[in-house]
């Protein structure tokens, strides 16, 4: 037997016990006539001391080990008389008996303690060391009891876990296809699944009825704080339901894992249309922990010889509390902020509610006193609050422009906080979204969502104006998860093909096997999916999800740990038929 106890649950009720204890050394240092060592693993952290009175020949051993050896120890558990109250053993510590060297370790290359020296490509390069580290193994921790929670919820609802396969053929929803060549069909490519989506569709033609599966997807994208070229959704689907069936059912599973897991009793998640969180937001995926919500200033503003206002198409501002002692620099600050081209505005204009109750603004000259007083009114705006508006002449374009100087606002004024979770709905998204440069209409969520009822005649005369019943479900302006309810007509899911722009025969080449199979009685059906990975990093309060993953992609897609993506071998290249041509 290797140990008797792991080191993070001994404590006073085991003093005087004789216990074996294995792990590795986090720190050893030597005292006097005694060498201490902090012997850690999964489960904590337990102080080994060696007495040079009692055992030299031990006590030279102990303090020949370094960092990262790996010991195990028998020795007897005695109360400390320096307790350390951060840690559960801290009241006990282990006066060795026998020491076993399992195995040495070359110094690491970065300090494995909570607070550490190392840069993140090191720590990448050497994960297998950090996920040593509590602060990155906690994460994972975190993530096994969330997918375990999440089973046991839908197990107990009646869904089947069903695997799905990871070749397939390449199917559009939204982002490129990883492809893998194909050896035995020379020139043939099967793909990486983006979603088990058609798959879980059939599923429902099956008659599973009610389906799940935690699933890595692939997307080649490009990458940010919350997207991985790989990454695990909790996906899902079920028959015989509408668009509120599939909510009630997925607001539990949320219900269920933020109870289970953080304790929280979660009220019933209110829903917003799509239209409103563009209107109010700027985004259809709010941040609702905090208000500054957009105010409309079209009726204040034009009209007053401002030409900037003037020639406006949209003009909105947001009211930031107690903000009005932003000095002139952190002003200027926020208005390069908005001028920075991945954000794209012109200009800032700004309001400061004095504490009289007039306004002064960047734009005095323009409006009268009682002309800014109608803007406080309308923005709602008390004494020491901040009014910042932009303008332009596309609507949603500075729509999104004025969401990121929100949320810019609101993480200055430190009203992003992490420990807290504002959950909604967002509903009623348009069905499709027209794009300029290939003139063309794309679907907005993906190809097999369902026109809502009462909008399918529109389909003929005005699609752009038709509603979808899709729905996601955004934690703290996260999109954690989305889903619809399917087309399950193919004479519909054929019309949909048509507006997308596919010929009859791309589409019957690229989804035939789901349309032959919608004529085998398909059952009415929707579903959704969690990305798993966005909401375990939310309830660990990260900023990555990288951090929740055991073996992250970097910002470039590689993996810097295996040195992937890599060339491959000649005779790879020949046995697939391949031949590269690269524009180096
Ligand atoms: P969707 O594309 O919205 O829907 O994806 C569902 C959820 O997966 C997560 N997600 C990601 N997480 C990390 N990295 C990524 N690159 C990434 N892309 C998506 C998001 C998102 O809400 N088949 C449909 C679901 C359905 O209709 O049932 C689908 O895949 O949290």
């Amino acid at each position: 037997m290797y140990r008797t106890n792991n080191c993070g649950e001994l404590n006073l009720s085991n003093v005087g016990q004789e216990v074996t204890l294995a792990g590795w050394v986090q720190k050893a240092r030597k005292m006097g006539g005694m060498v201490f060592i902090d012997l850690r693993d999964r489960f904590g952290i337990t102080q080994l001391v060696f007495e040079e009175d009692t055992n030299a020949e031990l006590c030279e051993k102990a303090s020949k080990v370094g960092r990262e050896y790996v010991l195990q120890v028998k020795g007897i558990v005695n109360e400390r008389t320096n307790k350390n109250k951060n840690i559960p053993t801290g009241d006990i510590e282990i006066i060795v008996s026998e020491l076993n060297i399992l195995n040495a370790s070359e110094v690491p290359p970065f300090t494995i303690e909570d607070e550490t020296d190392g840069g993140d490509d090191l720590r990448m390069k050497y994960r297998y060391l950090d996920l040593r580290r509590a602060k990155v193994r906690k994460n994972l921790e975190l993530r096994h009891q969330m997918a375990f929670e999440t089973r046991r919820y839908l197990n107990d609802n009646g869904f089947l876990e069903i695997e799905t396969p990871v070749l397939i053929g390449s199917t559009p929803e939204g982002a490129r296809d990883f492809v893998v060549p194909s050896r035995m069909n020379p020139g043939e490519f099967y793909a990486l699944p983006q979603s088990p989506q058609t798959f879980k569709q059939l599923l429902m033609v099956s008659g599973m009825d009610r389906y799940f599966q935690i699933v890595k997807c692939f997307r080649d994208e490009d990458l940010r704080a919350d997207r991985q070229p790989e990454f695990t959704q909790i996906d899902c689907e079920m028959s015989f339901v509408e668009q509120e069936d599939v909510i009630q059912m997925f607001e539990g599973l949320s219900k269920h894992l933020f109870k289970t897991i953080k304790g929280i009793d979660l009220a019933d998640m209110p829903r917003m249309t799509w239209h409103d969180a563009m209107k109010y937001y700027g985004s259809d995926k709010p941040d609702t922990r905090f208000d500054m919500k957009f105010v409309e200033l079209m009726d204040v503003l034009k009209g007053c010889g401002f030409s900037v206002f003037d020639s406006a198409e949209y003009i909105g501002g947001i009211c930031a509390k107690g903000a009005a002692t932003y000095t002139r620099k952190q002003i200027d600050a926020l208005t390069d902020f908005v001028k920075r081209p991945q954000i794209g505005a012109k200009g800032m204009v700004y309001a400061r509610i004095e504490a009289d109750g007039n306004v002064k603004s960047s734009v005095d000259k323009f409006y009268t006193q009682e002309k800014l007083q109608e803007l406080k009114s309308a923005m709602n705006a008390e004494p020491g609050d901040l009014i910042l508006i932009l303008s332009g002449d596309n609507a949603n374009k500075t729509r999104k422009q004025l969401c990121e100087l929100r949320l810019e606002v609101a993480r200055q004024l430190g009203l992003m906080k992490t420990n807290e979770y504002s959950c909604l709905w967002v509903v009623d998204f348009p069905l499709l979204e027209w794009d300029d440069e290939t003139q063309r209409f794309y679907a907005m969520h993906h190809p097999f969502t369902a026109p809502k009822p009462e909008d399918i005649p529109l389909l003929d005369t005005d699609p752009g104006k038709v509603r979808a019943n899709a729905y996601d479900m955004v934690i703290n302006g996260v999109e954690v998860g989305g889903g619809s309810i399917r087309i399950h007509d193919s004479k519909l899911q054929q019309k949909m093909f048509e507006i997308l722009g596919f010929t009859p025969e791309k589409a019957n080449e690229q989804f035939g096997f789901l349309m032959n199979a919608f004529k085998y009685g398909a059952p009415p059906h929707g579903g959704l999916a969690y990305g798993l990975d966005r909401y375990v990093s939310l309830f660990a309060e990260l900023d990555s999800i990288r951090d929740c993953i055991a073996f992250p992609k970097n910002n470039a897609g590689r993996d810097v740990m295996m040195g992937s993506p890599s060339r491959l071998d000649q005779a790879q290249l020949d046995e697939l038929q391949i031949k590269l041509d690269l524009k180096e």
